[in-house]
């Protein structure tokens, strides 16, 4: 490793960050993690923390899984490389194929489509939904429906249906077509609704009315996440996906819930689609099916539109769409281990568990600390805080103090993602009762600085 002035010196002089201002990295140089260990993280000045963030909701069993690390140099060994496009394939590949077919069987999901990232995931789930419609014969459904505060990638597609002008502004015009529906997000809403159950019917309602006015036969596809993430942790109530799934169902829209977050245990449940009892059209995965080790993803499809792709006899079921790291071996045996080691742990239970203790945690910080404006969590370890200026007004809290309150919980001990005035909360899924002691007692510390 270079010599830490070197790194200093040097940090962020020659690369762009993503997500961020250039000019913002230059004022306020990142900070250069250089080791992990379980679910800690250590800086380039030895200040070790709890890794609150889980990577970026990925690194679900921590960063000592060797497992998933022995499948990674293993296959490197045995096969670095190979591409799955015509007529080639490799045994990691189809190995996982079964595997992820048997794991989201209760979600009626039986064929899986390789990529190479969430973002990835989500463009071949909305170009396979217009397809799916074409060799139907149903040629005008190409629009697509989406809610406002849904985060899908960065991807033009993804970017169209993105519900946070962050990812829009600057990158428009986006895909035509594209139409939001409000979010089931108590805290801000246009119907000024606070009540969870009369929200979602409120929201429902707003979709059906958009169907109406762009008329069904002109969608292909609903796409959602089963509890919205880097929109700031956006439970619905139960009560909303099963109602989109009846819409979507009865409009002949397929539903596609994007579980790029919510796969593999994060809410407590095996699945986002699972926790609301409900069966997607396609799912968007990707993140925690290799714990963050290699860039992978899958869009896993259901019978009954795969069947309409392999039953197709006019050509127009060929599929015009993959990546060169699609069903990439190396990614494949990484997504082999780690569903392994995460069905072994049975990480939901944890989960659910920890998620818990979080929540009673978090909103025991609310009555202390009156920038907390709104508690988000309840499902797992996918929890946030809503950070105001002004309790009664509910007035964002600006992004000089939200920085301050990250800066103090890292010196106290977590590493805390800051999202607009939200503070996101997704460590890995094996965190202890007492690492969630550290991060609520960091967080404490945080927003004391604000007092
Ligand atoms: C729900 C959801 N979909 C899609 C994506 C995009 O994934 P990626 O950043 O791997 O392209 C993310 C990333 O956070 C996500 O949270």
């Amino acid at each position: 490793m270079k010599d830490s002035n070197f790194l200093k010196e040097n940090n962020a002089r020659s690369l762009w960050h993503p997500m961020v201002h250039p000019a913002e990295s230059h004022a306020a140089p990142p900070t250069i993690v250089t080791g992990a260990s379980g679910v800690r993280i250590t800086d380039l000045d030895g200040h070790e923390v709890i890794d609150a963030v889980g990577g970026l909701w990925n690194v679900n069993l921590g960063f000592s899984c060797q497992p998933v690390k022995d499948a990674i140099a293993a296959q490197l060994d045995r096969l670095p490389y190979y591409s799955i496009f015509r007529g080639t394939s490799n045994e990691a590949v189809i190995r996982l194929a079964e595997e992820l077919r048997a794991f989201f069987a209760p979600d009626g999901l039986s064929r899986a489509f390789f990529t190479s990232g969430g973002s990835d995931s989500v463009e071949s789930a909305l170009r396979l939904a217009r397809q799916y419609h074409k060799i139907r014969g149903e040629t005008g459904r190409v629009k697509y429906l989406s809610l406002k505060k849904g985060y899908h990638g960065t991807h033009t597609g993804a970017a169209s249906v993105n519900g946070n002008a962050n990812f829009r502004t600057q990158y428009e015009p986006l895909l035509p077509g594209c139409h939001h529906i409000p979010a089931p997000y108590t805290y801000r809403n246009p119907f000024g609704e606070t009540d969870p159950a009369r929200l979602a019917q409120l929201c429902l309602s707003a979709l059906e009315d958009e169907i109406a006015f762009q008329g069904a036969g002109t969608i292909a596809a609903f796409i959602m996440e089963p509890i919205l993430g880097a929109g700031g942790v956006i439970p619905p109530h139960e009560s909303f996906m099963p109602g989109v799934r009846e819409i979507c169902t009865r409009h002949g829209i397929l539903l596609i819930a994007d579980e790029v977050i919510t796969a593999f245990g994060r809410t407590g449940s095996w699945t986002g689609s699972r926790l609301w009892g409900v069966q997607p059209d396609m799912a968007c995965t990707a993140k925690a099916i290799t714990n963050g080790y290699f860039p992978f993803g899958a869009v896993m499809i259901a019978d009954a539109v795969a069947e309409t792709f392999e039953k197709d006899e006019t050509g127009r079921g060929a599929i015009g769409h993959g990546y060169t790291y699609s069903g990439h071996p190396v990614g494949a045996a990484a997504a082999l281990a780690c569903l392994a080691e995460t069905q072994r742990l049975n990480v939901p239970e944890n989960a659910a568990a920890r998620g818990a203790q979080m929540h009673a945690g978090l909103l025991a910080l609310q009555q202390r600390h009156a920038a907390v404006g709104d508690v988000r969590g309840g499902h797992g370890l996918m929890n946030a805080l809503e950070l105001v200026s002004d309790r009664a007004a509910r007035t964002p809290i600006d992004k000089a103090s939200i920085g301050r309150v990250q800066e103090a919980a890292y010196r106290a001990g977590a590493m805390i993602r800051v999202s607009g005035p939200n503070i996101i909360l997704s460590p890995p899924l094996v965190v202890t009762e007492a690492d969630v002691d550290v991060i609520l007692g960091a967080l404490d510390t945080g927003l004391a600085a604000l007092d």
